[in-house]
């Protein structure tokens, strides 16, 4: 096994473990002892990739996007996760968590949202299974993101505010967390990033690890080559980012670009730059990096984007920084919406928030010719049309 994956202890180098309260012990014992054995049945297979193939509508494409290749002089490749069903990367690991709770014989199922695409996922992923579902969201990302709590509801999920803090994504995840404490014996608790206790981290990984599976296969068909140059992704928990390096981890020549939100500025205070800020420490059920006072208090986030506005990232990314396989950089909030409205001008494709970021930091590297450059598209942009008109003043 490779060194950037998890070990049987559930830990990347210094990073991961499973930081949990007695209450949760049997709830994630569970998991570790079962995850790998059902995943690994032919029939969670043989279901897993007929719903990713018929329901999500999978492969997603891999766009040689032209003009966008011509403005960087170099060629681009989009990975169109957007065209998922439900818009986002985040079904493919919902469809994956779905089908282990069945398994695990859970019958309620919880789940965080920032964005709200993971919490439309999972709404779905209920919908299609008839279970009952609560998605905790954070009171200012229910307001940013209005369109998703909307489809939520129409799927019959109940949609939960979380007050505290800053009223976002990590405080939503602490709601989520509580309620799971309260319910261990019905629940499964869908965490939507690779966050969180082990096994988490890894079974997202895994559930995701299609988009560099399909990539690699993708280029091949296009170029001739199964490896590009450079594989760029943003990092909210960094889910989409995980998938997209999955394939490649083992791979030196291939560059690992992880983008990060710096809302306002690295120094601005009002940051979700979690490499270039945070610290090592605890959150969420796992050792990763994050942004906290001196003293260990966890340091609010900001950023435009709901899915990047995030304290922390997961320990796979907090290992592939500290152990240098990964480039990790931030890009502004000025910079992602500019980026966003480029590629919808030069290519006819409107980018969530979140993608954008990636989008960016294509305007800060040094491309040659012939370099082959693979951004994940985690999202569309449907549920960020407002604050891209807000902003642009349309
Ligand atoms: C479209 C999109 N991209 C990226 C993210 C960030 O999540 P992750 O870092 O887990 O991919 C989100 C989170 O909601 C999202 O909705």
């Amino acid at each position: 096994m490779s060194k950037y994956h998890v070990n049987e202890k559930g830990y990347y180098g210094p990073f991961g473990g499973a930081y949990v309260p007695e209450m949760l012990y049997p709830n994630v014992e569970e998991l570790q002892q079962k995850y790998l054995a059902i995943m690994e049945e032919d029939s969670f297979k043989a279901e897993f990739n007929e719903l990713l193939r018929d329901y999500v509508g999978r492969p997603s494409p891999l766009y040689y996007a032209k003009r966008l290749s011509e403005k960087y002089k170099t060629n681009v490749f989009l990975k169109r996760e957007d065209l998922n069903h439900t818009g986002a990367h985040k079904i493919n690991n919902t469809i994956g968590q779905i089908l282990l709770a069945e398994r695990l014989g859970k019958k309620r199922i919880i789940a965080e949202t920032g964005a709200g695409q993971h919490g439309v996922a999972t709404a779905t992923v209920c919908a299609l299974k008839g279970l009952e579902c609560v998605v905790y969201m954070g009171e200012i990302d229910i307001q940013r993101q209005a369109p998703n709590v909307a489809r939520m509801k129409m799927m019959g999920a109940t949609v939960v505010a979380a007050q505290s803090g800053s009223k976002t994504l990590k405080d939503a995840t602490n709601e989520a967390l509580r309620d799971w404490i309260n319910n261990p014996v019905d629940t499964h608790y869908i965490i939507g990033s690779v966050v969180g206790p082990h096994p988490y981290p890894d079974l997202v990984a895994r559930f995701q690890s299609i988009i560099s599976e399909e990539t690699r296969k993708q280029l091949n068909e296009k170029t001739g080559k199964e490896l590009p140059d450079y594989v760029l992704a943003c990092v909210g928990g960094g889910s989409n980012a995980a998938g997209m390096f999955y394939h490649f981890l083992d791979e030196p020549s291939v560059q690992l670009i992880a983008v990060e939100a710096a809302g306002h500025g690295v120094d601005s205070g009002e940051s979700a730059a979690t490499t270039a800020l945070g610290h090592e420490g605890v959150l969420h059920g796992s050792r990763s990096i994050l942004m906290q006072t001196p003293d260990g208090q966890v340091i609010e986030p900001y950023s435009i984007s709901a899915g990047l506005d995030y304290p922390g990232i997961g320990p796979q990314h907090a290992w592939l920084y500290k152990s240098g396989r990964g480039t990790y950089v931030s890009i502004t909030d000025n910079e992602a919406m500019e980026a966003g409205l480029q590629l919808t001008r030069l290519e006819g494709i409107i980018p969530a928030i979140e993608s954008s970021h990636a989008l960016a930091q294509l305007e800060k590297m040094a491309f040659q010719p012939e370099d082959n450059v693979v951004v994940c598209l985690s999202g569309r942009g449907d549920k960020d049309l407002d604050n891209y008109m807000k902003y642009f003043g349309f």
